[in-house]
């Protein structure tokens, strides 16, 4: 996968495309997780399905995408909305389905929110649609005072487990040198903005219970972080939704099991 990357105002935006400019494919755009940057998704570039281009993008201040914290005050989950707009409109995509894994699937949901026509489908990895509870505001707090004392490291050591499922940590132990990778590799000030958009991102209920569009929620099965019962909550919000439990897996499910989640995802695109 090589970074490409386009130029809005003053800022970059870095992203992965399949298969650059291809206008005659349909796109499914996919926003990682936090605190990993795009190249969480390799494993679904090494098999996209024929008729699909997948593009996926850099949030603002993660892999290549720049970032502008003085005009980002405060920050806010639609920030990273405007980025997946700012790209879309940049590489003249008008529709897309939108896959997004955890944090992602916040931003998914502020999409949705902001600018729903732009989105044909919706895929919820391994997220909720509420807003952290005061006790998970407090994590987040404590998560910041752990990045200014440590940086990126302290943050990888502290999320290991709760991000990698209990099969993965004992099984598929290159999972976590891939994930410590992928954090390592983030500036600190784009997780500082993340936990920042996390902490202050709305329900997004209303906004669930109103998409039309198709919707596949996938979970893994050991994902403490946003777990089976939070899926289950989404599906039963949504009203033309589907629901798929990945066995043995915990929350980063595309890195975990990626041909499971390749082919549940390849399915659900052929349906549409
Ligand atoms: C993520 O995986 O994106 C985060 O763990 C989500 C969160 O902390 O709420």
């Amino acid at each position: 996968m090589q970074r490409q990357y386009v130029h809005v105002q003053s800022r970059t935006l870095a992203y992965f495309d399949s298969a650059p400019g291809d206008r005659a494919l349909r796109v499914a755009l996919f926003v990682h997780a936090f605190p990993l940057g795009a190249a969480m998704w390799e494993s679904q570039f090494k098999s996209v399905p024929p008729g699909w281009r997948f593009v996926a993008i850099d949030l603002r201040g993660f892999g290549g995408s720049t970032i502008n914290e003085a005009a980002e005050q405060p920050p806010r989950i639609d920030d990273y909305a405007t980025d997946v707009v700012d790209l879309l409109r940049e590489l003249e995509i008008a529709k897309v389905v939108l896959v997004g894994l955890s944090m992602g699937g916040y931003v998914t949901l502020a999409v949705l929110r902001r600018a729903p026509e732009v989105v044909s489908a919706v895929v919820l990895a391994d997220t909720r649609a509420g807003a952290d509870t005061p006790e998970g505001r407090g994590n987040r707090r404590n998560m910041l005072a752990l990045l200014d004392r440590e940086g990126p490291q302290g943050v990888a050591r502290d999320m290991m487990a709760k991000l990698i499922g209990r099969t993965s940590s004992v099984e598929r132990p290159e999972v976590e040198s891939v994930v410590r990778r992928l954090i390592k590799q983030q500036p600190p000030e784009a997780i500082r903005g993340a936990i920042h958009r996390m902490m202050e991102r709305p329900d997004s209920g209303d906004v669930l219970r109103g998409v039309t569009v198709p919707i596949l929620i996938i979970v893994g099965d050991e994902d403490e972080l946003t777990p089976v019962e939070e899926a289950r909550k989404m599906h039963a919000m949504a009203a033309n939704a589907e629901l798929a439990i990945i066995p043995r897996t915990g929350h980063v499910a595309n890195l975990e099991q990626p041909d499971v989640f390749n082919s549940t995802l390849a399915a659900f695109l052929s349906r549409l």
